[in-house]
């Protein structure tokens, strides 16, 4: 089978590699659809902390169930699924409270084992889930990025009367922002980006009002308005201070980044304004709930998908992916 596969750092080729076999509990899926994010991009050019090498990456995948290994029933056989890239132990604390997100072994595929850029993938049979016929191949791998916003907004609870803030409209931004408009109902959905192209795109997935903080601090546009709610997906460490600064006492932030960078925060900023923070990695079984918002159309997964390339165009869409973000948001690989 053909597989992308990052060799080293710096080192990305479409390889020929043995058909993988599902082991006990597992299934092995023909991958279609599968989608680039900024991680696959960070693995390939050696900057992702948690990679090791080689490895095949794409941790946004769909495909259909073609085999299965022992104690799976083979009904499964002939399914759509999308897969759910967390991998956990199932019994160390943050498992037994329900966030295998950030289980004691963590394994996301893509990142610490072999993922979906390639013609065929294997992954626990409970990660596979099926899709309603309604959801459309060519939309199925936007699954998983609409389950980082699903994951975010489940510690902010967003309220309809909420000022939410969103920094950062690319995807992670966009997904935050189809989710607090179509599920939530929040009122005002305000997104700052520094790029005016990624800025018509939040408001085509439904922010209210948007600002260009490249030229003019984002402050001195809001006048006075103080969010309730606001969510880090740029993912710059100077933004916690910013918008410590700019909420409203009371708020929410939600942050996202994994930036190795110290930032400068006091507890003043904090404390004073009785501000709530959140961190949010991955998803913790946020699948089932992004499959029914897609079936119901409360989010409109194809409003960020903009380019659609053949597997073997792998390296060109990447670079696309990385160098374009004026033109680029969600690329997609379609298998052969
Ligand atoms: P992206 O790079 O496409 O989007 C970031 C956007 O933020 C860009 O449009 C950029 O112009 C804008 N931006 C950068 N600095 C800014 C600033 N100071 N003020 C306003 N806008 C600014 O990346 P993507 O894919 O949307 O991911 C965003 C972040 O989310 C990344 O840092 C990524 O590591 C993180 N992430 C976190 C996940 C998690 O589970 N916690 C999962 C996926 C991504
Ligand atoms: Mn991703
Ligand atoms: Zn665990």
């Amino acid at each position: 089978m053909k597989s992308v596969v990052i060799e080293q750092p710096g080192e990305l080729v479409l390889a020929e590699r043995p058909l993988p076999q599902p082991a006990a509990g597992e299934v092995r899926v023909n991958v279609r659809f599968a989608s680039i994010c900024g991680s696959d991009v960070h693995i390939w050019h050696g900057h992702n902390p948690f990679a090791n090498y080689p490895r095949v990456i794409g941790h946004e995948f769909f495909g259909v169930i073609e085999a299965v290994g022992d104690g799976v029933d083979t009904a499964r056989l002939g399914e759509r699924v999308a897969v759910d890239p967390v991998v956990s132990c199932g019994h160390c604390y943050p498992c037994s409270i329900g966030r295998p997100n950030v289980c004691k072994t963590l394994q996301v595929i893509g990142v610490h084992r072999d993922g979906g850029f390639s013609e065929y993938a294997v992954a626990p049979a409970k990660n596979a889930y099926r899709l309603p016929d309604s959801i459309p191949d060519r939309l199925a791998s936007m699954v998983e990025p609409f389950t980082i916003a699903a994951n975010i907004t489940a510690f902010l609870q967003p309220q309809p009367q909420d000022v939410a803030l969103i920094y950062g409209a690319g995807p992670m931004g966009l997904t935050a922002i189809q989710v607090l408009k179509g599920v939530y109902k929040v009122e005002q959905v305000l997104v700052v980006d520094r790029l005016p192209e990624r800025l018509e795109l939040a408001l085509q997935n439904g922010a209210d009002r948007v600002f260009n903080n490249a030229a003019v601090p984002l402050a001195a546009q809001l006048e006075g308005l103080q969010p309730t709610l606001i969510i880090d997906a740029a993912c710059h460490p100077a933004i916690l201070a910013e918008a410590a600064a700019l909420a409203s006492p009371a708020a929410r932030i939600g942050l996202l980044g994994f930036s190795g960078e110290p930032c400068s925060i006091t507890q003043q900023s904090l404390t004073s304004k009785e501000l709530s923070l959140f961190t949010s990695r991955l998803n913790s079984h946020r699948f089932p709930q992004v499959i029914e918002w897609m079936e119901k159309g409360l989010i409109q997964p194809q409003k960020l998908v903009t380019h659609y390339f053949p597997l073997h165009d792998v390296e060109r869409a990447m670079t696309l992916f990385e160098k374009d973000p004026r033109t680029c948001c969600k690329v997609i690989l379609q298998m052969p």
